[in-house]
């Protein structure tokens, strides 16, 4: 269903990776493989890395996101850091509600929503991450899950802020296991995401709005994830660590 009418978008989830002397190294690597690119590239980095991310990727085809993002503008948050905090570096894109901000954090589907709607306030981009348990796969209710995620993160979320937001559906028995979502797994969750879109906004809304998939794509799955009418790009973990694995599943979503 109208894939042409989006533009695939590959983002590198970095997580706790990558000191910002490695980061430099490897965004040096990476920059030429990609450069040609026929797709959105993001890299997500910790936050220790993004002031080196932004020098490197200067004048370049990759753009720059962060990984997480606080609700409130400023305050006693130790440890955390805003939306404009990261808008006043030039950073516009942000993951939020990771399943390991989720598991490890206390993230919850409303500090979630209260994450997105800062992010969107400060005019960012937002990758927000829903995806199921094992448990829950195999109890039958990945589509009541992820269906929830979804609708109470975009709680508020207007028609036109929407244009900003990317969800990628991230199963978390897939993530750094080595164990993918088959095609047809990865596609049925995307469709259902885009639907519950439609239902909440209109097909048209729907039509645009790219859902990736991620956990465990890499340089050898990757066409064939992509390949599917619903998989509009990926968010990448481990392989996104790897600058030819990561241009190879840019390579695959420019086809
Ligand atoms: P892996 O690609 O390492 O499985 O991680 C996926 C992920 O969590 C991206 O956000």
């Amino acid at each position: 269903m109208n894939k042409q009418l989006r533009k695939a978008v590959i983002a590198g989830n970095w997580k706790m990776n990558k000191t910002p002397a490695e980061a430099a190294a490897l965004i040096d690597e990476m920059k030429p493989l990609v450069k040609d690119a026929d797709c959105d590239v993001v890299i997500c980095v910790p936050y220790v890395d993004l002031q080196t991310a932004l020098e490197k990727t200067a004048g370049t085809n990759i753009k720059v996101g962060a990984e997480n993002c606080h609700w409130a503008k400023s305050g006693a948050f130790t440890g955390e850091v805003s939306a404009e905090m990261l808008t006043s570096m030039g950073v516009n894109y942000v993951v939020i509600g990771h399943s390991e901000r989720r598991t490890y954090f206390g993230d919850t589907d409303q500090t979630v929503k209260d994450r997105v709607r800062a992010a969107l306030d400060a005019g960012m981009t937002v990758i927000l991450c829903v995806g199921e348990y094992e448990q829950q796969r195999l109890q039958g209710v990945t589509f009541e899950v992820v269906g929830s995620q979804t609708k109470i993160a975009l709680g508020g979320v207007s028609k036109e802020e929407l244009s900003r937001i990317i969800i990628a559906y991230e199963p978390v028995w897939a993530i750094g296991t080595g164990l993918t979502a088959t095609p047809e797994q990865a596609n049925e969750v995307n469709s259902f995401i885009r639907k519950t879109i439609e239902d909440l906004y209109d097909k048209e809304a729907a039509d645009a709005f790219v859902v990736q998939y991620g956990g465990s794509m890499n340089a050898k799955n990757a066409e064939e994830l992509l390949a599917k009418p619903d998989i509009d790009g990926g968010l990448i973990g481990g392989a996104s660590l790897k600058a030819a694995d990561f241009a190879q599943i840019v390579k695959a979503a420019s086809k």
